[in-house]
């Protein structure tokens, strides 16, 4: 299949939210299974409360899917984040303690607090990825390069100051870097550990650590 792709034929469109259903199955395939944060923790599927999160980014227009056929082959999920977003997480994380999706917002809080880009860029929002995938099959053809570019551009016309990504995968982290971003933290998972010291998500290899990157639009 991978090897019919015609490149020049990949179109890249903004999703609605009309889209949800076939959206959310593509990524169910070419993003959790692989996702380092899912996988990296129990049980192997997203929790409801992540998916549901996903699709409320689309009425923002600031989603992207990468068509070829008519088929989704590569995915963007992103969305407005404002100044008290790590606080936001922190409650959200604490409100859902217990649960997967808990588990994975209080990583995220800890990285956005860290990464602290309002303060270091003096901005009062940002455009956040927080989905890329591709389809499995087409890996390393520059095509979540080509959904990084339009969410960014997406990004730009909306009127967003900058572009932030958590990268939890170490190929998103050289998407990022090859596309110009600026590495604003970096937190190995080894760190994320409960009161008793247990490390709470465990990627498998080689994803080590959770780099965020900003672009500035
Ligand atoms: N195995 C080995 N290398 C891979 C790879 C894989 N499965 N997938 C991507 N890469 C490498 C590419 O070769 C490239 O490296 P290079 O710069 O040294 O050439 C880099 O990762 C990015 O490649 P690119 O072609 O621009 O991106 P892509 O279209 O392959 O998409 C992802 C990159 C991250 C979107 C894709 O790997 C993916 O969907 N992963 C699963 C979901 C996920 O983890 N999302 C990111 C969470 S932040």
């Amino acid at each position: 299949m991978s090897a019919a792709v015609d490149m020049d034929e990949i179109k890249i469109s903004v999703a609605t939210v009309d889209d949800s259903e076939r959206l959310l199955k593509f990524l169910h395939v070419h993003y959790y299974r692989e996702e380092p944060l899912t996988v990296g923790c129990e049980p192997p599927e997203p929790d409801a409360a992540d998916e549901n999160f996903l699709l409320s980014n689309l009425p923002h227009g600031t989603c992207v899917m990468a068509m070829h056929e008519g088929r989704i082959i590569g995915a963007g999920v992103a969305g407005p984040k404002m100044p008290d977003e790590a606080d936001h997480l922190f409650e959200e994380a604490e409100r859902l303690a217990g649960s997967k999706w808990g588990c994975i917002l209080g990583l995220l809080a800890i990285v956005e607090r860290d990464a602290n880009v309002f303060q270091r860029y003096n901005v009062n929002k940002a455009l956040h990825v927080h989905a890329i995938g591709v389809d499995s099959s087409l890996r390393g053809r520059r095509i979540g390069e080509r959904i990084v570019t339009a969410l960014a551009a997406r990004g730009r016309e909306l009127g967003y100051p900058v572009f932030t990504s958590d990268c939890t995968s170490v190929y998103s982290a050289r998407m990022m870097k090859r596309l110009g971003f600026e590495l604003l933290n970096r937190m190995p998972y080894t760190d994320y550990v409960d009161a008793a010291g247990k490390q709470l998500i465990k990627p498998p290899a080689p994803h080590e650590f959770v780099e965020t990157y900003v672009l500035r639009l």
